[in-house]
């Protein structure tokens, strides 16, 4: 058989394409994995710069012990709470609550547009009411239409350290502390992308360098592999050579039944596996025939009882010579069991039906098809007609019925192409046939 070719190894190219697509995935999928972890650290960055602004504007309304003093009249009471309410004009806060020590609500003024940030608000203050009535500088976060509020509880303690009161009040960020709050957070998720694609682009050229190394070492693999192959191809088609100048000139016959058997195994869509099998048992299911003396292999007349009984061992011999080798062994099948006839009268094992193996089935018509439209020193080619009258009374006897079935549809193209063709017409043929299942 022709030397195998060396298949193309996967282009620079491709692997280029492959690798910048890899790296885009990974640098999306880590910009959002990190992003949105950045993004959650950064939002604890905006609570302490919203905490700091709510405690620089809340400062004098708790600098100042007025509010919380004993208020005997009304009048005071309404001038403290206009107070409040100027407050909460200048100042980021839509509600203002005081209370004494006893948490004891003492006033309670809100901006006009108070409404839905009030139910928040006491949702949040009901929720979280021991956490934030404490002794020290409480706060809890919460949004509404994208916008940033503070539900801010300040302990008030005297000189003397004595608590006198709590100061509550929801802070407002403004669009100013909106804008750098955006910032804040663009800003790191920026850098976050900017840093992983720059981890990317510095990584691409050490990974093609790796690859061009893998490459190389996969070619010279390759090349191994298919050096082997080549060899293994090589030790198959001398082997069976070698049995065909016992009896013949030439190995037409080993090119037919390859490619018979071939034919059919492609029509029953066998895996590749089973088909290496058949095409190393087709060509050497004669093989243990060295081991038959040229006295009975090559008498011309009918070969007596006890010399076919001798012939019979080429069955044993071969499966011998083909388990020496590992990469021969899957020939076993055809070798041991290319004589055994599916009704159970054939040899050496007289094995009935499925008990013969796939492939030997297989075999079996690929064989006699050949035996019955070639010439052999006792007989001429059968016509097509002729043969095929007898593959049919053989069927369920010798033959496989299901299998038959398949291949006596391919055997008239297969007679006109193949029956009398020459050797290295046949060479070529099955060359291109097997070629494919020894390629890897
Ligand atoms: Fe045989």
């Amino acid at each position: 058989m022709r030397p195998l070719p060396i298949s193309a190894s996967p282009s620079t190219e491709n692997i280029h394409r492959k690798l910048i697509v890899r790296l885009l995935i990974g640098w999306i999928v880590l910009s959002i994995v990190l992003g949105t972890v950045v993004f959650f650290v950064k939002l604890e960055d905006i609570d302490d710069f919203v905490k700091e602004l709510a405690i620089a504007e809340s400062k004098p309304l708790i600098q100042d012990k007025q509010y919380f003093s004993h208020i005997t009249t009304e009048q005071e009471r309404k001038s403290i709470i206009e107070k409040l309410y100027h407050h909460i004009e200048l100042a980021h806060f839509v509600n203002v609550e005081l209370y004494n020590a006893k948490r004891e609500e003492l006033y309670k003024v809100s901006s006009k547009d108070a409404g839905l940030i009030e139910i928040e608000r006491k949702e949040v203050e009901s929720k979280y009411r021991t956490y934030l009535f404490s002794d020290s500088v409480a706060y809890k976060k919460f949004f509404i239409d994208g916008r940033v509020y503070l539900c801010l509880v300040v302990p008030l303690f005297d000189d003397d350290n004595k608590k006198y009161g709590y100061f509550e009040a929801v802070y407002r960020a403004d669009d100013k502390t909106m804008k750098a709050i955006r910032d804040l957070i663009f800003g790191a998720l920026l850098i976050v992308v900017a840093a992983v694609f720059a981890t990317a682009v510095i990584f691409y050229p050490i990974v093609m360098a790796m690859n061009r190394n893998l490459i190389k070492l996969n070619k010279n693999l390759m090349k191994f592999t298919i050096d082997l192959t080549n060899a293994n191809i090589g030790i198959l088609e001398s082997l069976g050579s070698a049995i065909a100048k016992r009896d013949s000139d030439t190995n037409s016959h080993n090119y037919r039944v390859t490619i018979y058997a071939v034919t059919l195994g492609t029509a029953l869509d066998l895996k590749d596996a089973q088909m290496q099998s058949l095409i190393k048992g087709s060509f050497l299911h004669d093989i243990g025939k060295i081991a038959i003396s040229d006295n009975i292999l090559l008498k011309p007349g009918k070969l007596t009882e006890e010399e076919f009984a001798h012939m019979k061992t080429h069955v044993t011999h071969g499966l011998d010579i083909v388990g020496k080798y590992s990469w021969l062994k899957d020939a076993g099948d055809v070798v041991a069991c290319h004589h055994e006839k599916y009704d159970g009268n054939g040899y050496l094992r007289q094995l009935k039906g499925e008990e013969i193996p796939f492939n030997a089935r297989v075999f079996a018509i690929a064989d006699v098809f050949d035996a019955l439209t070639s010439k052999r020193p006792y007989k001429e080619p059968f016509s097509y007609k002729k043969t095929v009258q007898i593959m049919k009374e053989n069927s369920g006897k010798h033959f496989d019925p299901k299998l038959l079935e398949v291949f006596l549809p391919l055997s008239v193209e297969l007679h006109d192409k193949i029956s009398e063709a020459e050797d290295d017409t046949l060479q070529k043929i099955m060359n291109d046939m097997v070629r494919k299942y020894f390629v890897y």
